[in-house]
């Protein structure tokens, strides 16, 4: 694969949609594109405190964003916004301060919600974070996907032949931003 993504879940929960919406992101993807999960999970609540020597887990989270070209978040909305862990995650990779992870790191974001907004205001709210950490964000397309069940097996087939091709025409035009990003920001050695 020419490009690696690491993606952001941002729900913990053990039957997540948003899990599933990643999984068949996977195997939707342009064949030069790789996916690999970035877990949040394991980190405490991030704390300044901490600067001056980042626990393994906050470790591991910098060092899976360095090894990577892009950043894909598939998040659920909590209370009209993100959760609360996903904020956490992004939190610690954005320090200590002079060390943003996502300073020039292109990324995405998506997200599913058995509500028919479908995540639109905590995309937008996302939105507003990366920007501040600077990192080139894909404008269009947006993907706001209203879940129903068995829309996506949990192979991670996606039953619905339209929203198919809408997310393989997301993954196409992902890997086209990057590629674009990537040619007026090099990754650093
Ligand atoms: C929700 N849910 C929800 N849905 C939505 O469309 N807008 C919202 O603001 C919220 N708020 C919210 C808050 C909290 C604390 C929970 C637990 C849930 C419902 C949410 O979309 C649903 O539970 C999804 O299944 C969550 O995504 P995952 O965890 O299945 O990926």
């Amino acid at each position: 694969p020419r490009y690696k993504v690491g993606y952001f879940v941002g729900s913990l929960s053990s039957t997540s949609i948003n899990r599933l919406l990643a999984k068949a992101l996977t195997r939707l993807a342009p064949q030069e594109m790789q996916l690999v999960e970035i877990p949040i999970k394991d980190l405490p609540l991030y704390s300044q405190d901490y600067d001056a020597d980042f626990p393994p887990p906050a470790r591991a989270l910098k060092q899976a964003i360095a090894d990577v070209d892009a950043i894909l978040f598939v998040t659920p909305e909590y209370n009209r916004s993100i959760p609360g862990g996903l904020k956490n995650a992004i939190d610690w990779a954005s320090r200590p301060w002079g060390q943003n992870s996502f300073a020039r790191k292109p990324s995405g974001v998506i997200g599913a919600s058995p509500g028919s907004i479908g995540t639109a205001v905590a995309q937008q709210s996302l939105r507003g974070v990366l920007c501040f950490c600077n990192s080139p964000l894909m404008n269009q397309v947006e993907a706001y996907i209203h879940f129903k069940p068995g829309l996506i097996t949990p192979e991670g087939e996606v039953s619905d032949e339209a929203t198919a091709e809408f997310l393989r025409n997301y993954m196409t035009e992902f890997q086209a931003f990057v590629e674009r990003v990537l040619t007026v920001l090099p990754r650093q050695p």
